[in-house]
């Protein structure tokens, strides 16, 4: 991949970099349509990374399906499919040893899903920098859905003064608004109805903003309130809201009157599925 990037570039050709952990669906292909279109060629990685995974999370279960994503990118004439082993990834040392370059700030890692998920996003910042380094892009292009994420890559890239382009694209949503994600495929018939709770709470929100409201808390409530009164009435499901926040868009600081871009997000959990669902205002 290295020397392949060096071709590429020596050519006087630019590279848009899609990373990935497969099980490719319409967010994912409209980020590589992006790619395909802004760039002269084209990059998708494959690797589901083991080091943003927690030890009771579901990387041993976490969807894959090689075949059809390969002959998905094949149908969008992706240039290059990218799918390192976690030999090849972390070849130094054995995995739990292999510590991160690079580590992101606690104010932006120990927030949100970060509370939640301790060591996330220092495995999502050590792969993506990695990618980064072999792949060599000009541009990169990640789904708004994980917003934290996108906001920590911004950070990396500028920090290691890698002069990439974080391009952050909007997130893909079902007819019925619940946002595209890989671990959909989790949801029983009956959660896969529940969960549209979540797009409903982030439209509310908008709603509440749009006339004219600023206090994140009075918001905050409004939705924490409907998304749990309704996992309340769900029988024989186990629903549990993780958060409901509205932070500053680019800083994730908590704020008390929403002045600039603030982010709402929200995390629940159904069943054994975790879910993330986030809106800007402002
Ligand atoms: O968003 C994802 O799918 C992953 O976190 C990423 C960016 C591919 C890193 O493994």
């Amino acid at each position: 991949m290295e020397r392949l990037s060096k071709t590429i570039k020596a050519a006087g050709k630019t590279i848009g970099f899609v990373p990935t952990m497969g099980f490719l669906h319409e967010g994912h292909m409209s980020l590589v349509r992006a790619a395909r279109q802004e760039n002269d060629v084209c990059v998708v990685s494959i690797f589901v990374n083991p080091t943003q995974f927690g030890p009771s999370e579901d990387f041993d279960s976490y969807p894959r399906d090689f075949q059809k994503d390969k002959k998905m990118l094949a149908e969008e004439k992706v240039d290059v499919v990218f799918c390192p082993t976690v030999k090849e990834m972390y070849p130094n040392v054995t995995l739990s040893q292999t510590p991160p370059d690079i580590i992101p700030p606690k104010n932006l890692t120990a927030c949100l899903c970060g509370a939640f998920r301790p060591t996330h996003f220092q495995g999502v910042a050590q792969v993506v920098d990695i990618f980064f380094h072999r792949v060599k892009p000009d541009r990169a292009y990640f789904g708004q859905k994980d917003f934290q994420q996108t906001v920590i890559i911004k950070w990396l890239a500028r920090k290691a003064h890698l002069n990439i382009d974080i391009r952050v694209l909007p997130t893909i949503r079902e007819s019925d608004g619940l946002a595209m994600s890989s671990r959909n495929v989790y949801l029983k018939p009956k959660e896969r109805k529940r969960v549209i709770i979540l797009f409903q709470a982030l439209q509310l929100a908008k709603e509440l903003y749009e006339n004219g409201e600023r206090n994140p808390q009075r918001i905050e409530r409004k939705i924490s309130n409907l998304i749990s009164q309704n996992f309340l009435t769900s029988r024989n499901q186990e629903m549990k809201l993780q958060y409901a926040e509205i932070r500053d868009a680019e800083t994730l600081q908590s704020i008390h009157e929403i002045k600039h871009p603030a982010v709402v997000a929200v995390a629940a959990i159904i069943g054994k599925t975790r879910l993330i669902d986030n809106i800007v205002l402002g």
